[in-house]
């Protein structure tokens, strides 16, 4: 809390003092998206998607879940603490938290929320979930109750100049399409018309937030879905990964690669930013020994083939060395796998990063 408020101090002082986002200023961070990146917003929904309950959060300081799907850290902390490094970011705190104090504020706020995905009847059978058209109302009402704190100037200022994380698409194929044979949306379309018809309808979502202020935004793909312990459990004897999601991943990320390229295109400026997150993930999957891990396909936590079935509770099996998996439960990475994640994020090539990483978007805008 102390540091908190120095670090609002110090960044009321800079943005007093005018001019363009300096290396040294905090930098904003808001949050949209599903289970990979909501660090606890479920908690406040009546809502079967949910992670407060132990184990969860057992590697972090208190050893108490927070809501995240993790053990530890998930991504948007990973990422606040390599601004933290940085630029001096604090982790953002879930916008329906009543910690999301006016101190707070103007640091940003995840509005994420387990079970959702692109399209609104994507995670219907979690009920209570904040869905995209949710998110957005309120991250509208955030930046209502952020002009009445620093006034509509400076308000706007604060958004331009945040970085974005958004994280959807996968349970749109793990959550819908193919959450049970012959679901309606597999029955309305094929697999590759079913992809062109979430982009399509991603696009609009990417249009909404530029139109709130949204200048830099990372798009987290789906990642590598048919190598989830889940669905190795159902769907794979050997432990391979499960054909049709990955079929689907890989139709996916070069998609969404292809929608940024023209949506930037579009508006003219390096907006959205797409992170291949399946291509990060498959290298450590193939050879999990060289990254350190012990399996790749097996959860921590669980119970059953691949400790894939069912939650992770309070009477799963967890592992004793959580450094040593991919997957903390049967859909989400351990803190470890997140920090893999986030280097690439950061540092990657063109080859997960298009059309740039995120070090390069900090140094550009640095200098500008
Ligand atoms: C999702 O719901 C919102 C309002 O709740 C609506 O405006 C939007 O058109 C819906 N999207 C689709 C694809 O049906
Ligand atoms: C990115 O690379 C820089 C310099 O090579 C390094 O200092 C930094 O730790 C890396 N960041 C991440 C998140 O891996
Ligand atoms: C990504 O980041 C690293 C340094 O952190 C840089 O050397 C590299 O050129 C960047 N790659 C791209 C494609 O921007």
């Amino acid at each position: 809390m102390g540091t908190g408020f120095l670090f609002l101090g110090l960044f009321l002082a800079t943005a007093v003092g005018g001019g363009a986002a300096k290396v040294n200023e905090p930098r904003p961070l808001f949050v949209f998206g599903d289970s990979l990146v909501d660090n606890g917003n479920n908690n406040f929904l009546y809502t079967s998607a949910r992670a407060d309950t132990p184990p969860y959060g057992i590697d972090t300081p208190s050893q108490r879940p927070t809501g995240r799907f993790s053990n530890g850290l998930n991504i948007p902390d990973v990422l606040s603490s390599v601004f933290r490094e940085l630029i001096g970011s604090e982790p953002v705190v879930p916008y329906l938290s009543p910690e999301l104090t006016d101190k707070r504020l103007p640091l940003g706020a995840n509005f994420a929320s387990a079970g959702i995905g692109i399209l609104n009847d994507t995670g219907f059978q979690f009920g209570d979930v904040l869905r995209v058209p949710l998110q957005l109302e309120y991250f509208r009402e955030y930046k209502r109750r952020l002009a009445s704190l620093v006034g509509e100037k400076q308000a706007k200022n604060i958004v331009n100049k945040a970085l974005v994380l958004v994280s959807l698409g996968g349970n749109d194929f793990v959550n819908n399409y193919f959450l049970y044979p012959f679901s309606p949306r597999s029955l309305q379309f094929p697999l590759p018309d079913y992809v062109s018809f979430l982009m399509s309808e991603y696009r609009k979502i990417l249009k909404t937030l530029y139109g709130l202020g949204v200048r830099r935004a990372i798009l987290m793909g789906s990642g590598p879905l048919g190598c989830a312990p889940a669905e190795i459990a159902q769907h794979s004897v050997d432990g391979e990964c499960a054909g049709n999601l990955q079929a689907a991943a890989e139709l996916f990320e070069p998609q969404l690669a292809e929608m940024v390229k023209s949506i930037n295109a579009e508006l003219g400026a390096d907006v959205f930013v797409a992170a291949n997150t399946k291509l990060m993930h498959n290298n450590i999957i193939t050879d999990p020994h060289s990254y350190g891990f012990e399996t790749a396909n097996t959860a921590c936590c669980g119970q059953g083939p691949f400790n894939g079935v069912g939650f992770c509770t309070a009477t799963s099996n967890v592992c004793n060395n959580r450094d040593k998996f991919v997957f903390w439960d049967a859909f989400h990475p351990t803190e470890r796998a997140s920090r893999l994640i986030v280097e690439q994020i950061m540092n990657g090539t063109d080859l997960y990063m298009r059309p740039m990483n995120l070090s390069t978007i900090m140094y550009l805008d640095s200098s500008n």
